[in-house]
C-alpha cells in the first residue's frame, strides 16, 4: 500500500507491479442542480477528480445510486445514470457495474479505479520551498449554489456554474503530467482553505496566498455579501481558522469564499517554481482560462497559510 487510511489523501493507492499501482476512490452526494442529467454528470465529474489529483489515469467506475423510489419517477434515474455514463465516455472510463438501494433521499456517485505509476503518486504532502500553486477552477460554486436555491441566479449563470462543476479535471492533469509537480489535490467540500490546511499541516512549510490572483465566479461575491453564504463555509472556517492568518486587508466577504465548499472544484497543483509559469500557459493553451497561480510555499510560518 502506498496511500491509504494513515494519512487523509484523495484516494487509496496500492502497488501491484514496480511500474503500476491501483488508485481506489468513493464518491456520492445528493443533487446539487435540479436537472437529473446534468446531475448526473456532475457527480461523475467529482468522482474522477480524485483520480486525476492523484496524478492518476481513471479506467474502471461502478455507480452508486439510493432512490426513492415510491416518490420518485423512475425516469429521473434514468436521466442521471446517462449523465454519469455520457462524462464517463467523454473521459474514456468503462461503467462495469454498479449497486442501487430505496433511500428517502436521492443520492448519486461511483466509486473509481484508476492507474498510475508507482514513482509519479502526487499526494497531499511534498510541498517544496518556493513551489507555486495553481488553482484550475474559479471558486464560488457553494455561493452561487445557494443563491440559485434562493431563487436569486439568472439562467445565464445556473448555466456557467452547471457546466463548471460538470467540467473534467482530465485536461488539467493531462498537462500536468509534463512538469514536476510536487504536490496535488482537488478543491472540494473543505473550500481552498480547506484542502490548503490539509497541504500545510505538518509540511514543514508555509502557504503565501495572493488575494488578488484568486479566481472567483462572477457573482459569488456580489451573493456572499447578501449572506447568501452555505453552512458549509462556517463550519469550514471553524474547523480549519486557527491554521490560516488574513492580513487585515481581507475583509470577511472573501473569507467567506475562500472557505466555501465546492463542488466538483478544480486541481490544486503545487509545482516546481522553475516552471510554473510554462505550466500555467500551457494550461491557459489548453482552453483552461481560469486557471491562475494564486500562491506559494514558504518557509515560515510552518503549518500555516497566510493570506495578503
Ligand atoms: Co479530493
Ligand atoms: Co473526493
Ligand atoms: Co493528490
Amino acid at each position: 500500500m502506498i496511500v491509504g487510511l494513515d494519512r487523509a489523501d484523495d484516494a487509496g493507492v496500492y502497488k501491484i507491479t514496480d511500474d503500476l499501482a491501483m488508485i481506489q476512490t468513493v464518491d456520492f452526494f445528493t443533487p446539487v442542480v435540479d436537472d437529473p442529467y446534468w446531475f448526473g454528470q456532475i457527480a461523475a465529474a467529482n468522482a474522477l477528480s480524485d483520480i486525476y489529483a492523484m496524478g492518476g489515469i481513471p479506467k474502471t467506475a461502478m455507480n452508486l445510486v439510493a432512490f426513492p423510489v415510491k416518490q420518485m419517477e423512475l425516469s429521473i434515474l434514468r436521466q442521471i445514470l446517462q449523465g454519469g455514463l455520457d462524462k464517463l465516455k467523454e473521459a474514456e472510463v468503462v461503467l462495469v457495474g454498479g449497486h442501487s438501494v430505496e433511500d428517502r433521499e436521492l443520492k448519486f456517485g461511483m466509486s473509481v479505479t484508476g492507474f498510475i505509476h508507482p514513482d509519479r503518486v502526487l499526494t497531499k504532502k511534498n510541498l517544496k520551498m518556493g513551489d507555486q500553486l495553481i488553482l484550475t477552477k474559479p471558486l464560488g460554486t457553494g455561493i452561487i449554489n445557494t443563491a440559485i436555491k434562493g431563487g436569486l441566479a439568472d439562467t445565464d449563470l445556473i448555466d456557467t456554474v452547471t457546466r463548471l462543476m460538470a467540467m473534467l479535471n482530465r485536461k488539467a492533469a493531462e498537462v500536468m503530467a509534463d512538469y514536476p509537480v510536487h504536490a496535488c489535490t482537488d478543491i472540494t467540500g473543505f473550500g481552498l482553505l480547506g484542502h490548503l490546511a490539509e497541504m500545510v499541516v505538518d509540511s514543514g512549510m508555509g502557504i503565501r496566498l495572493f488575494s488578488n490572483r484568486i479566481p472567483i465566479i462572477s457573482k459569488a461575491m456580489d451573493f456572499a455579501s447578501m449572506g447568501l453564504v452555505p453552512g458549509g463555509a462556517y463550519e469550514n472556517r471553524k474547523f480549519r481558522q486557527a491554521v490560516v492568518e488574513f492580513s487585515s486587508s481581507i475583509d470577511n466577504i472573501f473569507q467567506d469564499i475562500l472557505f466555501d465548499p465546492q463542488t466538483s472544484g478544480g486541481l490544486m497543483i503545487c509545482v516546481d517554481k522553475t516552471c510554473a509559469g510554462d505550466l500555467l500557459a500551457q494550461l491557459h493553451k489548453n482552453s483552461l482560462p481560469d486557471c491562475a497561480i494564486i500562491g506559494e510555499v514558504s518557509s515560515e510560518p510552518t503549518g500555516k497559510i497566510v493570506v495578503v
